[in-house]
Parts: structure tokens; C-alpha cells; sequence
């Protein structure tokens, strides 16, 4: 985790590099800090807190200089401090380091490096990285000190450095954290995500992995580990300012909720054909075959993405004919998995950096699998590994607790599944029937983002109960582990998600008149089960909430609140059926007055194990 950046040109450093931490926040934020490189040296500034807390101690200061780095922490080693918090700078002033990332091997190098002399004063690994690249500072460059450093480095990196001995460049690297660089006019930029400089340049170049850069006012060197020059030539980035401002909500998470009517219609723009009642899938070019062909499809991922990887394992089986299994990535990794002929694995991956999901899939490629990708971030690593993918389109999630790309996430699966099905079984009116269903999905959202107020009211009225449980069968049971997932990240609040069934095996116990149960008890083909479950929480005094489909009066009579959602085919109810859960989640946490938009302990990208 962990957002790096850093400028060299012509602006006020610590402005441009102040704004670009806030855009990358998400990324972490208990420690953050800044070095200005000027004719007095390196100036650095620190502290533990948020961006907020750093720009506060600055005070409006400028600090003069014309290069700068700067850095927002997700701590991994080391407690959360000033002292901890980066850029690490030597003890002679020369050098200053920034690092995303974990290297694996530190405790090793420090005592190899503490026997040779160097004096630790963090708990950090990245300190550890600084020494050595000091170390091998000693006649050469800095760019060629930090490739020899690089190379008895286990783990994973994006590393800016500078030196007060050649002021005029920062060198930078990747490995296993993303890296990108923002090609300016007479300035440049890098970053951990190109929204830090987005409004100064919109020419990026993704740094692959095993790649270094040094950049200059004016021209940057492009490299690899091993000194091989790269020309790769700068794309242009379709992203506004304002996709990444909050846009008068309170919050990035609330903003982001009520985007979905226009996010989910992102995602279907341009890949329905009406006509012929199918999907077109651009972006799994030659491997559309081998998908629908497939024996067998893994999908990988985890936290939000895993639980949308779940409904598509519903419907990929139901429609698609294809066996599914859904794993949690950082389980799949470790556990040599049989990959036969015919494999088709998805990963499925909001940010695209996520380790454990990188990781999956590359083992998955190892073993011969065809690995397509779902992500949202443009560019990101996972999209660019796999073979081929679907992109989201659901514009930046900055808000931590995932909501849109959620269902943004479905409704990628949906379209793959009506283009499988419709190359085997199903009819093309029933293909047509799917599209029209999809279709509708914009203006069946809008209707649910009206009911804000209602399920604002049921969030005040419930909001200091210590536990939740929520329950839904078939479709719905990972919306019910999705709702618990949203309540607990944000509001601290203990919360289960169980398939309804499951209850009495366990859950049952925990049920008396002081535990919500969040029922989503639709109108499909599993309504009456759950009703029955309904009622055994009823029994033992349970306070129902219902999420139900619309014109149900029945539900009225059982449940406590009932938040009505509209009417789709079944297996894009999760799309509709969520978005009360979230909005009850937000509206909870804004009453106990939680962090929403950065929750302790948790980031945005979980780019390490
Ligand atoms: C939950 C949440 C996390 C992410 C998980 C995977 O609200 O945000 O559980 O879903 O860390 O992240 P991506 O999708 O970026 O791989």
C-alpha cells in the first residue's frame, strides 16, 4: 500500500506534492511526509496523521527548491509514527527515499550493513533500503547505485530517490508496486497512481515490472533493472479532475453510491446487441473462443471482488454451463492448485494491484491457465497481465469501502455470461429478454438512490446495536456476506453475511431482541424458504430489516423495515439488491461519526500480503 510521488519543474514543490498525497490518501494514511530538494539541501518534513495533519504543520510554508518527493503510509513494519513515516533521509543529508512496498530480506541487509557500521534509527524496512543504496553510492551514479542495491533486494517495490550530490533528477523503480510517470512540458511527475497529477498532465508511461526511470525537468530515461534502454512511448489518459473530486457529497463512499446508475450503465455501454440478444467482448479478443469452449473457470479474488465472484459463479454455471470454482486469491497461491487443459481463470480485481489477486493469477499463468482479468483501474498491473480482459469503466474509487466497482463487477460477469449462453443454449429471445433486463438497470437504480432518506431513518434507528447479521439465499448470499462486509468496514460494527439457510446451523444462537437481521427476502424462486427463516428470527424476537421486491405486502407484516427495490430477472437482483445495504452501511458509520472514506487500519489497495 503505501502512495508515492514525486515532481521536478517549475511549480510550488510542496503544493503539487501536498495535492497529489490527498488524491493517493486512500492508499494509506497514518504517517505521511514530503522532501524538498534546494539549494540548502534536502528539507524534510514528517509527521504521523493524516495529509491534513502535514499540510497543517506546514502552515502555508513554502519550502524553496525544485524537485520534491513526497509520501502517505499504510505501515507494515514499524508502528505508525513521525519517526517511522517516509521519505527516510541518510544521516549525511545526501539522500532521501520513499517506498511502497515490503522488502523481505531487510532483516538480513541491516545486519549485514549494521556490521559494516550504518546506525538504524526506524523500525522500517524501507531505512534498511536506503542504507544500501548508500552503501553502493561511492563512486558511480545514483541511478547505477540504486540498480546494484536493487539487486539483493527480496520483496517488493516503487522507489523514489533523490541526492543532494545530482540535484537535478529523481530515480525511480518498480517491483510488485505500481509506478507511474506523468510526462509533462518543461516538468515531470511520478506516482503511485497517475490521479496524484492529473490536472498538470494526462501523458503517463506505466512503469512494468523490473523497471527503472530517471527523471528530468525536461526528458526522463527509461530503463530496465539490467540498464536496457526502453522507448516506450507515453499514452494519453481519459480522466477528468472532477472524476476524482467529491462533487459536493461528504464523501468519496456516498458520491460513489450514487454513481452507480451511470457506472453500471458504463459498464454495459457499447457491449449489448440488442438484435441478436447477446454481448459483444471486445476486450477478451481471441480468447472469446477458449472462454466459451472452457472446461472448467476459477475466478480469483478478494474482499468485494471475491463476493462478486460468487454471483458469477451462479450464473456462469446456471447459464453458462461451465463448472466454476470461486477462490479467495491469497488461499489460491499457496496451495499448488490443479490447472487442467481448458481452464479459464478471472481475475477479478477493483484497483488491479491487489498482491494476493496478482499473485493468483500469475501462479494460474504458471501453470498454463488462460487468465483474463475484470478491473477497473486502467493500466493496472493485473490488466496488464493477463491475457487479455473487460474493464469496468466505473471511473476512480477513491472511497475505501468498494461500492461501485461492486456492482460494476456483476455486471461485467452478467454480459460474459449472456455472451456464453447465448453461444450454446440459450434462445435468442431469451437472449434478448437478458438485454432488455440490462437495460433497465440505470433507471431501476435511480429509483432505489430515492429511498436515501427512508434507509437513513432505519440506520439512526439501529445505529448502536454491536452486531448484525445478514441473510440471503442463492444469488443473495454473497449480498448478504457483501452488506456485512460494507457495515463492518466502516462502522466498526460486528456483522456476519450467511446463506439464510445456514442459520440454524449456528448463527441462530446469537438471535434476540437486540440483533438486527438483514434479511433480502426477493420475490425469486427461494422467497418462500425465506420466508420460513424469517419467521424463526421473528420467533426468537429478531429485529427484521427486508430488503424486498417491490409491491410485496406480505414482507410488511414480518419485517420490521421493509426497503423496497424494483423488480429485475433474477440474477441481476444482487446489482439492485446491494445498494440498500451500502447506503444503510454509510448512513450507520456517519452517525457514529466513523472515518467512512479511510477506515482504520484498512487501504484502498492491498498491494502487499
Ligand atoms: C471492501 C474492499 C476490499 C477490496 C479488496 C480487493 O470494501 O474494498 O475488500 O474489495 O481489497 O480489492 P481489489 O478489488 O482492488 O482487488
Amino acid at each position: 500500500m503505501c502512495g508515492i510521488i514525486g515532481y521536478i519543474g517549475h511549480r510550488d514543490i510542496v503544493s503539487v506534492l501536498l495535492a497529489g498525497l490527498k488524491r493517493m490518501e486512500y492508499r494509506g494514511y497514518d504517517s505521511s511526509g514530503l522532501a524538498v530538494l534546494g539549494s540548502d539541501g534536502i528539507d524534510l518534513k514528517k509527521r504521523i496523521g493524516k495529509i491534513a495533519d502535514l499540510e497543517e504543520d506546514l502552515n502555508g510554508q513554502k519550502i524553496p527548491g525544485w524537485l520534491g518527493i513526497g509520501h502517505t503510509r499504510w505501515a507494515t513494519h514499524g508502528v505508525p509514527s513521525t519517526l517511522n513515516a517516509h521519505p527516510h533521509k541518510t544521516r549525511s543529508g545526501e539522500l532521501a527515499l520513499i517506498h511502497n512496498g515490503i522488502i523481505e530480506n531487510y532483516t538480513a541487509i541491516r545486519d549485514d550493513l549494521s556490521r559494516k557500521g550504518h546506525h538504524f534509527t526506524t523500525e522500517t524496512d524501507t531505512e534498511t533500503l536506503l542504507h544500501l543504496i548508500q552503501d553502493y553510492y561511492r563512486g558511480c551514479t545514483l541511478e547505477e547505485a540504486v540498480r546494484e542495491a536493487l539487486k539483493h533486494v527480496k520483496g517488493t517495490y516503487g522507489i523514489a530517490v533523490i541526492s543532494r550530490t545530482e540535484p537535478d533528477k529523481i530515480v525511480v523503480a518498480r517491483q510488485g508496486s505500481p509506478i507511474v510517470l506523468g510526462i509533462g512540458e518543461n516538468e515531470n511527475f511520478v506516482a503511485s497512481d497517475m490521479a496524484a497529477f492529473i490536472e498538470y498532465t494526462k501523458d503517463v508511461i506505466y512503469l512494468n515490472e523490473g523497471e527503472t526511470a530517471v527523471i528530468y525537468k525536461d526528458h526522463f530515461e527509461h530503463k530496465t533493472l539490467n540498464n536496457h534502454k526502453i522507448n516506450r512511448k507515453p499514452e494519453r489518459i481519459n480522466l477528468s479532475v472532477e472524476q476524482i473530486e467529491k462533487s459536493g457529497y461528504p464523501h468519496f463512499m456516498l458520491k460513489e453510491i450514487f454513481e452507480q446508475d451511470h457506472t453500471v450503465e458504463d459498464a454495459i455501454r457499447g457491449r449489448l446487441r440488442e438484435d441478436e440478444g447477446t454481448a459483444r467482448l471486445y476486450g477478451l479478443g481471441k480468447y472469446k473462443d477458449a472462454l466459451t469452449d472452457a472446461k472448467r473457470v476459477i475466478i480469483v479474488a478478494c474482499g468485494t471482488s471475491y463476493h462478486a465472484g460468487l454471483i458469477g459463479e451462479y450464473m456462469l454455471e446456471e447459464f453458462g454451463g461451465i463448472p466454476v470454482e470461486v477462490e479467495y486469491a491469497s488461499e489460491f497461491r499457496y496451495r499448488n492448485p490443479i490447472i487442467e487443459p481448458g481452464t479459464i481463470v478471472f481475475a477479478i480485481s477493483q484497483s488491479g494491484e491487489t498482491a494476493d489477486t496478482l499473485a493468483a493469477m500469475r501462479e494460474a499463468k504458471h501453470k498454463g491457465a488462460v487468465c483474463l482479468a475484470i478491473c477497473n483501474v486502467v493500466g493496472s498491473t493485473i490488466a496488464r497481465e493477463a491475457d487479455a480482459g473487460l474493464y469496468l469503466y466505473a471511473g476512480p474509487e477513491i472511497g475505501v469501502a468498494s461500492t461501485k466497482a461492486f456492482t460494476s463487477q456483476i455486471t461485467v460477469l452478467a454480459l460474459i455470461t449472456l455472451y456464453i449462453a447465448r453461444r450454446k443454449k440459450m434462445s435468442i429471445l431469451d437472449g434478448q429478454k437478458w438485454v432488455k433486463e440490462m437495460k433497465s438497470l440505470q433507471r431501476k437504480i435511480q429509483t432505489i438512490l430515492k429511498s436515501d432518506g427512508y434507509i437513513k431513518k432505519i440506520a439512526e434507528f439501529f445505529k448502536d446495536r454491536p452486531n448484525f447479521l445478514y441473510l440471503g439465499r442463492g444469488y443473495n448470499y454473497p449480498v448478504a456476506m457483501e452488506g456485512a462486509l460494507k457495515l463492518k468496514e466502516i462502522s466498526y460494527i460486528h456483522a456476519e453475511g450467511y446463506p439464510a439457510a445456514e442459520m440454524k446451523h449456528g448463527p441462530i444462537a446469537l438471535i434476540d431482541k437486540d440483533m438486527p437481521v438483514v434479511f433480502i427476502a426477493i420475490k425469486d424462486g427461494t422467497y418462500d424458504k425465506i420466508m420460513s427463516n424469517i419467521e424463526e428470527v421473528r420467533a426468537r424476537n429478531g429485529r427484521v430489516i427486508a430488503i424486498a421486491t417491490q409491491g410485496d405486502e406480505e414482507i410488511k407484516s414480518k419485517a420490521e423495515s421493509v426497503i423496497y427495490v424494483p423488480e429485475v430477472a433474477y440474477p441481476l437482483m444482487p446489482i439492485l439488491t446491494v445498494i440498500p445495504l451500502q447506503l444503510l452501511a454509510y448512513h450507520i458509520a456517519s452517525f457514529r461519526g466513523a472515518h467512512i472514506d479511510q477506515p482504520r487500519n484498512l487501504a484502498k489497495s492491498v498491494t502487499v500480503e
